[in-house]
């Protein structure tokens, strides 16, 4: 979600630019698909006792009751960032959606956790959902009902994108288990998850629909978007994720927030997802075609060119859309009860389940209670209740666990206790201003913790490096400046410790001319990260190098430098950067962190059609002709070496990968074995209701101004029935139709044909800690499809990876990871669904510390293993 930003000159700015710009179309072929209608929910077993208990409920809901659920009450006109309209006599409340992805936004005594990328980089399943649960438990604690996160999407397709860092990096799988772990870890404690932005939101600039310009339009075929960028999402709803944000972007020219071919054919008929769908933030830009495409909820309830003047294109226009006879009650029948359901399968509807005790929109104990009226009532809003409860420790595991160590010549690391250290650069120290004192984190002072916007939350601390080295008594010295300072003289001995970073975030904030996405810096380090390194490694002969970054960047400027011995990307430790930092440095705990995505030599590495869209004139074109080949996949297609490969990462000892055995589970078909039926749903009476029930109460109290109501004037709503009467018809799009289907073959349960996730083959390893010092490994499972296939695949997909427990020197532990069906299949376009390609064709499953690091191979052939195999790539 974001702020809205609306600029009232981007009119301008497109005459002006006109002259030089020209006007592009959707790519001929690239086409949305009507799909018709908004399949029902309530048919998968998991959700039938909530569907029922939500039918009572919904049955006896006015019509004005129901359009009031499915819709925000407008732009800060409530404590949480969205606040839906209730239905009290009913028994339905108002539910409180809350950002974001690494903690309670705009509160107070929450916890900064790290972010996706930095959980990315774990590669530890129990820690993903660790942090879920701790989420959810600070969530729940604030009174919030609906989590808005996690963000699986961004891919991270694009390197220089500005908010690749909420998510888990720039693989399919790998945030597939970041993003199910988290929803079910969040889920455990009641708490609603939304897993978003569906879809294909890869870059900032240019994501939102304006008066001036549509968002911008990510052009990209089936194929593609099922074996890449919708298959987190498969994994969430697959998790039994509530609700699902769809992003402010079109694809293939039609907007997210109305595209029924993604809502209605790919979210709910073939992924089976029972939740509610919500627009992102002013995403919504049409009233009766939103609906009929199937979106349940609108927020925060505003229109998306001119929000807060009390405009909604639902809340008493959907009333009126039900009489006049354009939506079909069973429509909103759907959405609504896909709200209310979710909202019981939480077990939301205990006593004990907290109201919101926080404001979003202040940090001070009194104030108005809609701050988006002028005329506001004011009471208590900020409550300052306390829900970090040990949530540093799983923060502060987190934190370390994904320190990813690059490179360590001469094993510089760890550093003895007695160091003698000279610390550099502004990254080390906190902010000097305040750790919050900009606003969402829009600005890149001091300790980089978190990329900016509203994926950021307030810190209620920062443990900083320095904090770090000072709470350890190391012996250090600390110059805090960017640039190297005269008045530091080497003395032998000495270490030098060089603090660098690089930041991105979302659209509505622009810091230092990168408006989001990385713009201006490239994939450089800023405030010339690269000139400090290259000073310092000019004057001291042993630099140990600390990156805190958003993403890959580029360290050719410095990297081989003899001086430079050790790089470590610490990723976005959010308030726990100094101790987990100290862990790692003076070898507590040995690295674990793999690089979540390639870092590249260059930026020409990259296909042309990663670079950012810059302006054009009309809806901006985004196609996705790299189709699969992005980060790795990419690297292996062009035979590129990067800088360091996905996967990545050092540790102060040593590991083998042995003994591997396969063993197969489930006998492979071409197809999946056919699905089941859907289950029954919920029937309810499509009689369009009496315009009675939209009109206003009679001598309503305390209206509040410019507040979004569901009600109409008597007039407006006997209009309404009188132009269905008269037979006012709605265009409705082409293809539509209102006739429940069976839904697709791919489909059948949440998450797709449960067929798809059997396990085809369970691998077993022995990982041997064969070094010096107590370590974890990590093995990451990649599957090479059979290489005389007539269909085009990547060279090696990662599918798996575990996390062995902290190994003694000369211990090992032996670890078992799985392929499924899908894991081996191609999403077969014209079939439309997962067909494996050659039964019985000879996988390649390889095992090994990193995508450049694989040395043994099971084949599905043969059955058997082989080590010191030569690495496919
Ligand atoms: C976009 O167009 C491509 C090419 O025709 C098609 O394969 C794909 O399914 C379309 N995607 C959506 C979401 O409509
Ligand atoms: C809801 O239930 C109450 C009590 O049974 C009943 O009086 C009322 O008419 C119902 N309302 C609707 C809209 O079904
Ligand atoms: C709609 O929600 C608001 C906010 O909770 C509430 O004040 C109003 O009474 C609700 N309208 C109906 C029809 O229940
Ligand atoms: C019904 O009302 C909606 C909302 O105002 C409007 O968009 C739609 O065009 C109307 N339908 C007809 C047939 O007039
Ligand atoms: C700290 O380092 C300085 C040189 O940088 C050295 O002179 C001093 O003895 C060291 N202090 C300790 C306590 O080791």
């Amino acid at each position: 979600m974001s702020s809205h930003s609306f600029s009232p000159f981007s009119l301008v700015l497109l005459l002006s630019l006109s002259s030089c710009a020209t006007s592009v179309d959707v790519p001929a072929g690239y086409v949305s698909s009507p799909y018709y209608p908004a399949p029902h929910g309530g048919w998968s077993p998991d959700w039938t006792e909530s569907y029922r208990k939500a039918s009572l409920l919904v049955s006896n809901m006015t019509l004005a009751e129901k359009t009031n659920v499915t819709s925000g009450t407008g732009i800060y006109m409530g404590r949480c960032v969205g606040n839906s309209g209730s239905a009290p006599r009913a028994g339905f409340p108002q539910l409180c959606l809350q950002d974001g992805p690494l903690g309670v936004r705009n509160s107070d005594h929450n916890t900064a956790f790290p972010a996706g990328i930095t959980v990315g980089a774990t590669f530890d399943k129990d820690l993903m959902h660790a942090r879920g649960v701790a989420i959810g438990e600070e969530f729940r604690g604030k009174g919030v009902n609906v989590h808005l996160g996690p963000s699986v999407g961004p891919l991270g397709r694009r390197p220089r994108g500005g908010r690749n860092w909420e998510g888990f990096g720039a693989d399919p799988v790998l945030q597939a288990f970041g993003g199910s772990r988290t929803v079910e870890g969040i889920q455990s404690v009641g708490v609603i998850a939304t897993i978003k932005h569906l879809i294909a939101n890869e870059q900032e600039k240019y994501r939102m629909y304006n008066l001036a310009q549509d968002g911008i339009s990510s052009n990209l075929d089936d194929r593609t978007l099922h074996e890449l960028y919708l298959w987190p999402f498969a994994e969430a709803v697959r998790s039994g994720v509530g609700s699902v944000m769809m992003a402010y972007n079109a694809v293939n020219g039609s907007a997210c927030s109305q595209n029924s071919y993604l809502i209605n054919n790919l979210l709910k008929d073939e992924l089976g997802f029972q939740g509610f769908v919500m627009s992102d933030w002013l995403a919504q830009i049409t009233g009766v075609a939103s609906a009929l495409s199937g979106l349940d909820m609108t927020m925060p309830g505003d229109i998306h060119t001119i929000p807060l003047f009390g405009s909604s294109y639902w809340m008493y226009e959907y009333s009126r859309s039900v009489l006049n006879g354009s939506i079909p009650v069973d429509r909103l029948n759907d959405a609504v009860t896909r709200i209310v359901a979710t909202w019981f399968q939480m077990g939301q509807d205990s006593a004990s389940y907290p109201k919101p005790n926080f404001d979003s929109n202040t940090l001070d104990a009194e104030g108005p209670l809609f701050p988006g009226s002028l005329f506001s009532p004011k009471g208590v809003v900020n409550e300052f209740v306390d829900v970090q409860g040990n949530h540093a420790v799983v923060a502060r595991d987190i934190a370390r666990d994904a320190i990813t160590l690059l490179k360590n010549t001469n094993d510089i690391l760890p550093l003895a206790k007695t160091a003698k250290l000279k610390v550099f650069g502004t990254d080390a120290e906190k902010n000097p201003d305040g750790i919050n004192s900009c606003t969402d984190m829009g600005c890149d002072k001091g300790t980089l913790g978190m990329g900016w916007g509203s994926g950021s939350a307030r810190y209620p601390y920062v443990d900083s490096p320095i904090d770090g080295f000072k709470s350890r008594g190391a012996n250090y010295t600390f110059f805090n400046t960017d640039s190297f300072p005269s008045n530091s003289v080497p003395t032998a001995g000495d270490i030098a410790v060089v603090f660098v970073n690089a930041d991105s975030g979302e659209n509505y904030i622009t810091v230092e001319n990168n408006p989001g996405d990385r713009t201006d810096s490239n994939l450089n380090l800023w405030h010339n990260g690269d000139k400090l390194i290259q000073d310092v490694a000019a004057k001291y002969t042993d630099v140990v190098v600390i990156v805190h970054t958003v993403g890959p960047i580029l360290l050719e400027a410095w990297h081989d430098l003899p001086a430079v011995k050790a790089v470590l990307f610490a990723h976005l430790p959010g308030q726990e950067a100094g101790e987990s930092l100290m862990q790692i440095i003076f070898g507590d705990v040995s690295p674990s962190g793999h690089l979540p995505y390639t870092i590249p030599k260059s930026e020409d590495n990259y296909p042309d059609s990663l670079d950012l869209i810059g302006f054009e004139l009309g809806q901006p074109q985004d196609t996705f002709t790299e189709g699969l080949y992005i980060d790795y996949r990419h690297f292996h297609k062009a035979n590129i070496t990067p800088r360091y490969a996905f996967g990545h990462g050092l540790s102060y000892t040593t590991f083998s990968f042995s003994k591997a055995t396969i063993t197969p589970v489930t006998t492979l078909t071409t197809l999946p074995p056919a699905r089941a039926a859907k289950g029954s749903t919920m029937v309810y009476s499509t009689a369009i209701p009496a315009a009675a029930e939209a009109y206003w109460p009679a001598n309503f109290p305390n209206r509040i101004w410019r507040y979004l109501y569901s009600w109409l004037e008597k007039a407006d709503a006997d209009n309404a029935a009188a132009d269905l009467k008269a037979g006012k018809t709605y265009p409705y799009p082409t293809g539509y139709s209102n006739a429940q289907t069976a839904g697709p073959a791919a489909g059948g349960a949440q998450g797709g044909n449960p067929a798809l996730f059997d396990v085809a083959y369970t691998i077993s390893v022995t990982v041997t800690n064969t070094g010096k010092a107590t370590g974890r490994a990590v093995a990451q499972l990649y599957v090479q499809y059979p290489t005389d296939l007539a269909v085009d695949t990547p060279v090696i997909q990662l599918r798996d990876f575990v996390k062995t427990s902290a190994l003694a020197a000369g211990a090992s532990e032996v670890v078992k990871l799985r392929v499924t069906r899908k894991d081996m299949s191609v999403w077969d376009t014209v079939k439309q669904n997962w067909v494996v390609p050659s039964v019985d064709g000879d996988y390649g499953i390889w095992v090994g510390a990193a995508s450049d690091a694989l040395a043994l191979r099971c084949g599905t052939a043969a059955k058997t293993c082989a080590e010191g195999v030569k690495s496919p790539v």
